[in-house]
């Protein structure tokens, strides 16, 4: 038997934030504020993330460089692996990433790397709720309602990946 099968999924642009709820559009500029603590000298590109809990706690994130390179983290796992040391099991609502380089925001919503998108998957199975992502850009912002859409077949439960 041989099946073609097809992976896609929805999500919503949005061109200024102020189609967000309060909570989220808060949310978002708390992701711009953690841009401050970025530590990037090597690639001078900052990225801020502000991760809003189930139990109403935000914790913010931003990448953190390394002079061994490999060694640095991205602002999304800085924050995750925040919230889960602070608040284990305690489930992730919706996570905001924004960008800045040059001094500018990028104008294009921030992509997160395999990695980041591997760790909000096991972040939202753990927390058993669907996480929203908002990817924020000066111009553009996406908004994806479960962050498993991101990582298709990814690896949190190998039996159910090809149910
Ligand atoms: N980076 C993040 O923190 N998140 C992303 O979504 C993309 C990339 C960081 C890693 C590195 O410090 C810098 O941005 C340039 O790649």
């Amino acid at each position: 038997m041989k099946n073609h099968k097809e992976y896609n999924f929805k999500y919503t642009e949005i061109s200024t934030i102020t189609e967000l709820s309060t909570e989220e559009q808060n949310l978002v500029n708390q992701s711009l504020e953690a841009l401050k603590t970025s530590y990037s000298p090597y690639s001078k590109f900052k990225v801020g993330a502000a991760a809003l809990l189930e139990n109403g706690e935000v914790i913010l994130g931003s990448n953190q460089e390394n002079g061994a390179y490999p060694s640095g983290l991205c602002a999304e796992r800085v924050a995750l692996f925040y919230a889960g040391a602070k608040y284990p099991g305690v489930p992730v609502k919706c996570l905001a990433v924004s960008a800045c380089f040059e001094g500018e925001q990028t104008k294009s919503p921030v992509s997160p790397c395999g990695a980041c998108r591997q760790v909000m998957i096991e972040t939202q199975h753990i927390g058993k709720k669907p996480m929203r992502i908002i990817l924020t850009g000066s111009e553009k912002s996406i908004v994806i309602e479960n962050s498993a859409f991101l990582l298709p077949f990814n690896f949190v439960n190998t039996d159910k990946i090809f149910e």
